[in-house]
């Protein structure tokens, strides 16, 4: 490939088929998580993968919804965002999770959609993944830690590898210090109530661990 195709980005076939591939799957009723899963296509991106951002099927009645307007602005505003399927899952190397607390677990839709995987786990398509989680709650201590856990004891089942941030960059500290992966306070207005610029930075660095850590699984999985 020549200099000037390196240069405007341009991917030969096999660089394509080489690259690392990212699902990263959220679920948002206010944005929050949809805002935490864009910041992690980016750094996933820069990290040199192939990303795919999808939602977890919605399985809340339309009259529902309609009744919230924020959670209907909500789903006008992403509703070109392809759904995710079991087949984006299997197609990824590293998945990014992203879900609002529900009284300390996943919310029912991820979990409904994870429900829909056991064809694919059994004939092993689930194994040997890097995965991640992040979160957000409306108190600081709301359930953040126990939803990403709540995710994580499915992986276990997956065999997927889990590529918690733990503390391997400075950024974890100034982001609320949580080691299971980025997770975020988000205020009565909806709006994030932590620094901002601290959580993207650590979503960035998750985000790019998990991405590293598929591209060193490839030879278990080739
Ligand atoms: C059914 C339900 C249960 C919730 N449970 C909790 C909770 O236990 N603790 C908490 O701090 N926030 C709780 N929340 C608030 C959400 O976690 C918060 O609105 C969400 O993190 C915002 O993310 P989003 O903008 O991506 O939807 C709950 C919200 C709903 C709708």
């Amino acid at each position: 490939m020549g200099f000037l195709d390196r240069l405007f980005g341009k991917t030969t076939t096999e660089e394509t088929v080489n690259m690392t591939k990212t699902a990263i799957v959220y679920y948002s009723m206010g944005g929050t998580n949809y805002q935490l899963a864009q910041w992690a296509a980016e750094a996933a991106k820069e990290a040199g993968s192939e990303v795919k951002v999808i939602k977890a099927p919605e399985t809340a009645p339309q009259a529902a919804i309609d009744s919230n307007p924020v959670w209907r602005a909500h789903v006008e505003a992403t509703k070109d965002v392809p759904v995710a399927t079991p087949e984006d899952l299997a197609w990824a190397d590293a998945i990014i999770f992203s879900v609002p607390t529900r009284f300390g677990n996943m919310p029912g839709q991820m979990k409904n959609f994870f429900d829909t995987t056991g064809g694919l786990w059994a004939q092993g398509k689930l194994a040997n993944k890097a995965v991640s989680a992040m979160s957000s709650a409306q108190n600081p201590h709301g359930g953040q830690e126990a939803t990403i856990l709540s995710l994580y004891t499915t992986m276990y089942h997956w065999g997927a590898i889990v590529a918690a941030p733990g503390y391997t960059d400075a950024v974890a500290f100034a982001a609320g210090g949580n080691p299971y992966g980025t997770s975020v306070t988000v205020g009565q207005d909806g709006k994030m109530a932590d620094d901002e610029a601290a959580i993207k930075a650590a979503v960035h660095h998750q985000a790019k661990r998990t991405v590293q850590v598929a591209e060193a699984l490839k030879n278990l999985n080739a």
